[in-house]
């Protein structure tokens, strides 16, 4: 099988005008309604027409397994080839990789999904949102999402940068140690993509979530946002830098460092004396580490009561859930998974 690259990719604007052309003949078609144009050759409108030539064609496209396509989206010059990767070991068939993807050039590329396949073969076309910008993945997203109506949609899953799959991973791995509802979290560096998922689905839970960053408004910001989305959120703001560390983190349960690669936030006298801390988990896996003390490899490792976790201790658990995120897609057309649903998966998976 050929997966597409960056040389024989499609290109967004020939396949804009394609999608374009498409919709010109949908218009220029007999008078139907959206729906039994979208029902296709395969729909009732067809089966009234012509029922013996038709009854033939159904049984014929009965037997034929429709091939698991997944529309890859990437605001980045080139889709990721991670994504690509795991999409094509978890079964997918063919992939359409498009990057540089604009909010603009969602629509038609979406209705390439939606009007192609007859509604009971919806489910065998999905959508991946990736790219390295993650507000970016969330704008595309949304706009998949508008562009669905009625049954004709696909199943979509965001996880620009990996955000989604590794919030919940890390969320996941911490909570085999305490219970968010009384647990107050620390995470460091709470503002990226990945921070902010992580203080928005423990928050979610139950927890008291403390978010750090060197800027106050930075981490105001964050813990706005996250208010706005979670009901009775306990999120607070803390500055992080140039501030004694230890004193903050001796009040958490747990601690979750989400900094930027290679940036070190904590050091080891800054946690590893803390009476209540239970689990620390680090993301960043380019040296130097996040959390000094905390190897990359570290999976429930223990330092006198704290459960350690590094970035690739926890990255089988992310690559679980992503696998598991894609296959559910093709298991019916209208999943929408984000962080919260995401979460849910890696749940029934470590349970
Ligand atoms: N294992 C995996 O599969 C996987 C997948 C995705 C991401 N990751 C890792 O997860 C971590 C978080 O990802 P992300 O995309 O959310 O990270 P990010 O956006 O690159 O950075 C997160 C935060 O780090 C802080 N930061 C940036 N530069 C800093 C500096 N020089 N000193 C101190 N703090 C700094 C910033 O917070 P403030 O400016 O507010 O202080 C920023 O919001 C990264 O280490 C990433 O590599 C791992």
């Amino acid at each position: 099988m050929k997966w597409s690259n960056s040389a024989n990719r499609p290109n967004i604007r020939s396949a804009d005008s394609r999608a374009k052309r498409q919709t010109d003949n949908e218009q220029a078609s007999p008078p139907q309604s959206g729906l039994a144009f979208c029902c296709g050759m395969f729909g009732e409108g067809r089966r009234r027409l012509q029922p013996s030539i038709t009854h033939r064609v159904t049984n014929s496209t009965a037997q034929i397994m429709k091939k698991k396509i997944l529309l890859q989206l990437d605001g980045d010059k080139h889709a990721s080839v991670f994504d690509a990767v795991v999409a094509a070991d978890t079964g997918v068939e063919r992939l359409l990789q498009y990057g540089n993807v604009t909010v603009d050039d969602v629509e038609p590329l979406v209705h390439g999904c939606i009007f192609t396949r007859g509604l009971a073969d919806l489910a065998s076309t999905a959508i991946f949102v990736g790219g390295s910008d993650v507000q970016h993945g969330e704008l595309l997203t949304e706009r998949v999402v508008r562009t669905f109506f009625g049954p004709m949609r696909v199943s979509v899953m965001m996880d620009a940068n990996g955000a989604n799959t590794t919030a919940a991973a890390a969320v996941l791995s911490a909570e085999k140690h305490v219970s968010w509802s009384d647990t107050t979290l620390v995470v460091l560096a709470g503002t990226g993509p990945v921070g902010q998922r992580v203080a928005r689905l423990t928050a979610a839970a139950g927890a008291r979530v403390l978010i750090g960053s060197r800027n106050q408004d930075r981490a105001d910001q964050a813990c706005q946002q996250i208010r706005s989305r979670v009901e009775g959120a306990q999120v607070e703001s803390i500055v992080t830098s140039g501030v004694d560390l230890k004193q903050t983190i001796a009040e958490a349960d747990a601690l979750i460092a989400c900094g930027a690669a290679g940036i070190c936030l904590a050091e080891a006298a800054d946690w590893q004396d803390s009476a209540k801390l239970r689990v620390a988990v680090d993301l960043n896996a380019v040296p130097p580490l996040g959390i000094d003390g905390i190897d990359v490899m570290h999976k429930a490792e223990m330092k006198g009561n704290v459960a350690c976790y590094g970035a690739i201790g926890v990255g089988g658990l992310k690559m679980k859930i992503h696998k598991r995120a894609l296959e559910q897609l093709f298991e019916s057309n209208n999943a929408v998974l984000d962080a919260e649903q995401i979460l849910e998966i890696g749940k029934l998976l470590t349970s």
